[in-house]
């Protein structure tokens, strides 16, 4: 076992968030609403965020978190400096489409959207901290839903083109990483929360959702060619919620089953890193009758410009099997469903917990793709509890990243390329997939429940020192 080894000179060591889930003033100085801007709290927010959306307007019955969330519009130079106490070299953010373009086919960017994100960066900048940017977290403007049903039209790609070529100019001397989509993949899962799209009872599902995959594959290459252009020194990657699938069994059936869950995701990194559609996904869109609007222009702009990174979140392994019966006994996770593996934990929220998982995830994504990969979220989801004196000791939190570092260490040590970490939410934030505050990831706690009582005060936890002595030894502490 390989002990007190560090990771590469100059990994990239940080927290990554998005901008709904943190920044709150879901309406100041002009943004406009967005997709996630109508997922309330409660059980109704994954039904939403599938594509049941009941209105496209906000509610009174309901509760929003992203209007508040912990309120990083406000507090962002004292959350910047908890970051760079703690070393952070990297700092993951997603901008909101829509305080930028509020409608989304605006002639004109919004002046004091833009400055936010400028006021962050210069921030960031005092602490040599490097932004990482996702151009788009989940996000699309409400009025692009309403107007033109999201990115079931092709015009997105226009929209979201400008808009990625208004942020690399503004920001080209600010911003040299960047991310196009975050977790693209998960557009077949939260077709609403994802995508902004909800399906009719006349369409065919899968029609509907795979070319709007294909929308955001030729806008994510057309990005990718205007970064290039306009900020030749910079980094652009794809992000993937990546996770691998076992096999429930080595029965054949389930070892194919396995495989062809993985290439439903693979599916969208194979296009934006290899500038094609896979042989299996042709097949795929034959058999299901599914015809893509896609022209000979995507083709080669998708040829002529792929991503130079892998991003990829790392939260659980998922297991499968071929066998119906096998498949009733599942489990949560990060939306996609798994079996319930027998040889691994479950989080409080039932995430497996699979430490080697990320391992081997992490070598399947270096052997497929040979290009540099950066883990941009990992972490665990846990209730904390304040001790009386206002300590927070989040030993498990500890002990999962640690368990999990070190298994990336050896991911390393096979030989992949590994160019940064960025864990999941280093300071508190509303949870994607239930809405909640009480699922919590932070090293930096933030006083506030799920019902948006709360000073909104922050506080380290245990793992504050934790990590700061992980960036500070480079690794060589796990
Ligand atoms: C990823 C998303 O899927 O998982 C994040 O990119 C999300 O936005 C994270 O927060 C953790 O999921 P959850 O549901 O626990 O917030």
């Amino acid at each position: 076992m390989t002990e007190n080894k560090q990771f590469p000179e100059g990994f990239l060591w940080g927290g990554a968030t998005a901008a709904n889930q943190i920044e709150g003033a879901y309406k100041a100085d002009g943004k406009g609403l967005t997709n996630v801007d109508l997922m309330p709290t409660g059980s109704d927010r994954i039904t939403f965020a599938k594509g049941n959306i009941n209105s496209l307007d906000l509610q009174d019955k309901y509760m929003y978190p992203s209007h508040e969330a912990i309120d990083f519009y406000h507090t962002y130079k004292e959350d910047i400096k908890l970051f760079a106490e703690m070393g952070f070299k990297v700092f993951r953010m997603s901008i909101s489409w829509a305080r930028i373009f509020p409608n989304g086919d605006d002639s004109e960017p919004n002046e004091k959207g833009l400055q936010f994100y400028d006021d962050v960066f210069d921030e960031l900048k005092k602490y040599d901290i490097e932004p990482l940017v996702s151009i788009a977290h989940f996000d699309v403007p409400v009025e692009l839903i309403k107007n033109y049903d999201g990115w079931k039209n092709r015009k997105l790609i226009d929209f979201f083109e400008k808009y990625s070529i208004t942020l690399f100019e503004r920001y080209k001397d600010k911003v040299k990483y960047w991310i196009t989509f975050n977790e693209i993949n998960m557009l077949l899962h939260l077709s609403f929360m994802g995508a902004g799209i909800t399906i009719n009872e006349n369409e065919d599902r899968n029609s509907v959702l795979y070319n709007a995959a294909h929308h955001q594959l030729v806008a994510s290459a057309k990005a990718v060619k205007a970064m290039k252009e306009i900020i030749p020194d910079g980094q652009i990657g794809c992000m993937l919620a990546a996770g691998m699938f076992y096999p429930y069994t080595p029965a054949p059936d389930d070892i194919f089953k396995a495989m062809d869950k993985d290439r439903e995701s693979y599916f969208f990194i194979d296009v934006q890193a290899r500038g094609e559609y896979p042989g299996y996904a042709k097949r795929f869109l034959k058999e299901n009758n599914i015809t893509l609007d896609i022209t000979e222009d995507d083709k080669k702009v998708l040829k002529e410009n792929t991503v130079d990174f892998i991003s990829y979140s790392y939260y659980s392994s998922r297991t499968t099997s071929a066998d119906p019966e096998v498949l009733k006994d599942m489990t949560a996770g990060n939306v996609f469903g798994s079996i319930k593996n027998p040889y691994t934990e479950v989080s409080e929220w039932g995430w497996t917990i699979d430490p080697k998982g990320f391992r081997i995830t992490t070598n399947q994504l270096w052997d497929r793709y040979q290009k540099p990969l950066f883990v941009v979220e990992n972490g665990l989801g846990a209730v904390d509890t304040v001790n009386p004196d206002g300590s927070i000791d989040d030993d498990y939190r500890i002990d999962y990243l640690n368990q999990h570092l070190h298994e990336l260490r050896e991911a390393i040590e096979d030989g992949c390329e590994v160019i940064g970490y960025t864990s999941w939410g280093p300071i508190d934030l509303v949870s994607a997939s239930t809405g909640e505050m009480k699922k919590r990831y932070g090293f930096i706690y933030v006083d506030k429940d799920n019902e948006g009582n709360g000073t909104l005060k922050r506080s380290k936890k245990k793992s504050f020192d934790w990590y700061k002595n992980v960036i500070a030894t480079n690794g060589g502490s796990i």
